[in-house]
């Protein structure tokens, strides 16, 4: 396992919840309602959604790119769908979507080509799975939806902001904390 696997919880096959796991959860509990419909990208093993669930009584769907992160959401009880971002999914049918996407900026020439690359990196920029996300994210929002998205400063926050600003977004930072190699922070994207 590499340094930064290990930093982050990565097995070989999932991602392990960690520290932004835990603080897009509870940014993104306070913002749901029980009637809500939530959609929770990247699931990974289930953990923000479960949470979401459990402490709001919404209904709540995981999507992830990694089979086997699937099966571990599944089995923690998520109703969880294979897809590549939102693409599967009806328009405008989410009140909530929430996301701890891939957001380190990796080397030029390191492939995203195990699950641990795509848990992790977002290309050399670190927001090669966050742009097309922001891209996406507004067809299967409800127009007044709202989107709980997880960045590092290493990600670049401010052009994290400007990308959802050309999307028809406003974001505010609801959630934040540091360490000394970065700080975390949950945007709320509404629009
Ligand atoms: C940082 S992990 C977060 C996992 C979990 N949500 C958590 O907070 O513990 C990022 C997750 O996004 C998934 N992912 C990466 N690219 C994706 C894509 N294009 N569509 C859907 N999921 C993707 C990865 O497989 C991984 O499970």
């Amino acid at each position: 396992m590499t340094d930064l696997a290990e930093r982050r919880g990565v097995e070989t096959e999932l991602y392990e919840p960690a520290e932004d796991s835990a603080l897009l959860a509870g940014a993104a509990v306070d913002g749901v309602d029980a009637e809500d419909r939530v959609l929770d990208v990247g699931t990974g093993s289930g953990y923000v959604a479960a949470r979401v669930r459990a402490e709001t009584g919404a209904h709540v769907v995981g999507s992830d790119v990694n089979p086997h992160a699937c099966r571990r959401a599944a089995e923690a009880g998520v109703e969880t769908v294979r897809a590549d971002l939102v693409s599967p999914f009806r328009a405008a049918v989410f009140d909530v979507v929430t996301f701890n996407p891939p957001y380190l900026p990796a080397d030029e020439d390191a492939a995203r080509d195990d699950w641990v690359e795509v848990a992790l990196t977002g290309g050399t920029s670190g927001r090669a799975v966050v742009d097309p996300f922001l891209d996406k994210v507004g067809r299967v929002l409800r127009p007044d939806g709202t989107v709980f998205l997880l960045v590092s400063s290493l990600t670049g926050i401010e052009a994290v902001v400007q990308r959802a600003g050309e999307r028809g977004f406003s974001s505010v930072v609801v959630a934040e904390t540091s360490f000394p190699y970065e700080t975390l922070v949950v945007l709320k994207l509404v629009r």
